[in-house]
């Protein structure tokens, strides 16, 4: 049996049971070792935050956000700390689990004192002395402190709640972001979501940038598939092989400006990777991906960053 095929079974299956994230947690750890923080993983994020701060420096004309939001912050908050770094002064993350710890949360802090070590963290953050100061104090009391009161340092506020119904008020967020976080959403929620985050955000100066990975994950840990194997289902059958654990949409770019369009929502600015069209000429598409130009469906990963003109 296909690599992916047993994972798409064991994520199924976890989906049904209770502490259903936990449990995927555990199986990514010991099986699929998919939850170490790697160089490669933090690189990435880090290359966001980047790409974040420098959006809404260009479109808001200010140095820095105070007040950011981030949706689907994941096992490791690198971008908020990022954020932190860069001297933001209220940083909310919701997600509708607590996928954080306070030793992936030390993990991560450790990662961002090695990264400034090596020399490399000033490629990525124009951070404060003040701020990484505080970092190196923080990892210093550790043990001392609890969950709470190491968030409380990073100024992190984590919100466990849908972000359909956001408790903030309206008009009061610089930056919201997300990373590979909307490829898990089922359109039908993250129309109401993206009212949420139109409600929340400034509309004067207020930048909205978020990153979409649309290719198939199965084929990030399975490369005897192409990122775009999972385009072959039908959605009655994509449904009997998706999960709740790690749903994936397959929505394409032009869904999500569809969806953008839709709601009014500028786009200010867009870009993408092409992907790859032979790989996607091999694939047998299911009827649905088939009526818009195959380098549209090809497109694998984009960012949009929206600003409303005062
Ligand atoms: C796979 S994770 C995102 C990965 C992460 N951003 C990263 O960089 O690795 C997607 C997250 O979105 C969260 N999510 C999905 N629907 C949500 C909703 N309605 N409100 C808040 N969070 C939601 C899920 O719980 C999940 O933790």
């Amino acid at each position: 049996m296909r690599k992916w095929v047993l994972k798409a079974i064991v994520q199924k299956t976890i989906s049904y049971l209770p502490l259903s994230h936990k449990i995927n947690y555990i199986f990514q750890k010991y099986v699929t070792k998919g939850v170490y923080l790697s160089d490669e993983y933090f690189y990435d994020r880090l290359g966001h935050a980047k790409v974040h701060i420098k959006s809404y420096q260009k479109y808001s004309g200010k140095s820095t956000p105070g007040s950011c939001l981030e949706i689907g912050t994941g096992w490791y908050p690198v971008v908020p700390i990022g954020l932190f770094l860069a001297g933001a002064d209220r940083i909310y993350s919701v997600d509708i689990t607590l996928l954080t710890s306070k030793e992936r949360l030390q993990t991560t802090l450790q990662k961002f004192v090695a990264c400034r070590q090596s020399g490399r963290l000033t490629d990525y953050i124009d951070f404060l002395p003040g701020r990484f100061e505080a970092v190196l104090e923080i990892l210093r009391d550790y043990e001392k402190l609890s969950l709470d009161e190491v968030l409380s340092k990073l100024n992190m506020s984590y919100l466990i709640e849908d972000a359909r119904k956001l408790s903030l008020s309206d008009n009061s967020i610089d930056l919201i972001n997300s990373n590979n976080t909307f490829e898990h959403i089922y359109t039908d929620v993250l129309i109401p979501i993206l009212k949420e985050f139109k409600r929340v955000l400034k509309k004067q100066g207020g930048v909205m940038s978020h990153f979409i990975d649309m290719s198939d994950h199965f084929a990030h840990f399975d490369k005897s598939i192409t990122i775009y194997n999972f385009l072959k289902f039908t959605d009655k059958q994509w449904k009997w092989i998706d999960n709740t654990v790690q749903p994936q949409s397959r929505s394409r770019i032009y869904d999500y400006k569809q969806i953008y369009a839709g709601l009014g929502i500028p786009i200010s600015e867009e870009s993408f990777r092409k992907g790859n069209l032979d790989e996607l000429k091999s694939i047998p598409l299911a009827k649905k991906f088939t009526d818009k130009p195959l380098e549209e469906v090809a497109k694998s990963h984009c960012h949009f960053v929206s600003h409303w003109d005062a």
